[in-house]
């Protein structure tokens, strides 16, 4: 089957109820999007299904089929970090980092839909988990992301 990654069609050969996830990392190399959980439960394997945040870890890849994939590789151009990544270092985010690309995607995906989010929407929205609690600081990059006009900034 073909799939649609990062704005490339890419050809894979797997079984059809192989979790995207490692799909994407073991097939594909795309080892940006982590596991944690397995269950849809922490976020780690965050990605992008036609711009909507979405755990990959149960989802068959043929699910995937004719859909647009994003990963955290397909996040920005090297060369020009995504704003988000800019505030996710400006706040000092990631701590060990496994579950930054996971809430990157996550805060990326309420953004598109959400620019200006509440407070409880950012709540509501960022539910990945993090074991080194670096939650405040995701909520403080989004507060500071929403005051922001983000089709001005570079993406
Ligand atoms: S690994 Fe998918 S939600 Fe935890
Ligand atoms: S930064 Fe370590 S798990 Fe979130």
């Amino acid at each position: 089957m073909t799939l649609e990654v990062n704005g490339r069609p890419m050809a894979v050969d797997t079984e059809g109820d192989t979790p995207l996830l490692w799909v994407l990392r073991d097939e594909l190399g795309l080892t940006g999007t982590k596991y944690g959980c397995g269950l849809a439960l922490c976020g780690a394997c965050t990605v992008h299904l036609d711009g909507v945040a979405t755990r990959c870890c149960v989802l068959p890849v043929e699910a995937a089929v004719g859909r647009k994939i994003t990963t955290i590789e397909g996040l920005a151009p090297k060369d020009k970090p995504h704003t988000l990544q800019m505030l996710w270092i400006k706040h000092q985010v990631p701590q060990c980092g496994y579950c930054q690309s996971g809430m990157l995607m996550a805060a990326a995906s309420l953004l598109a839909e959400t620019p200006k989010p509440t407070d409880e929407q950012i709540d509501a929205a960022m539910t990945n988990i993090c074991r080194c609690g670096t939650y405040p600081r995701v909520k403080a990059a989004l507060q500071e992301a929403r005051t922001l006009d983000l089709k001005k900034v570079p993406a």
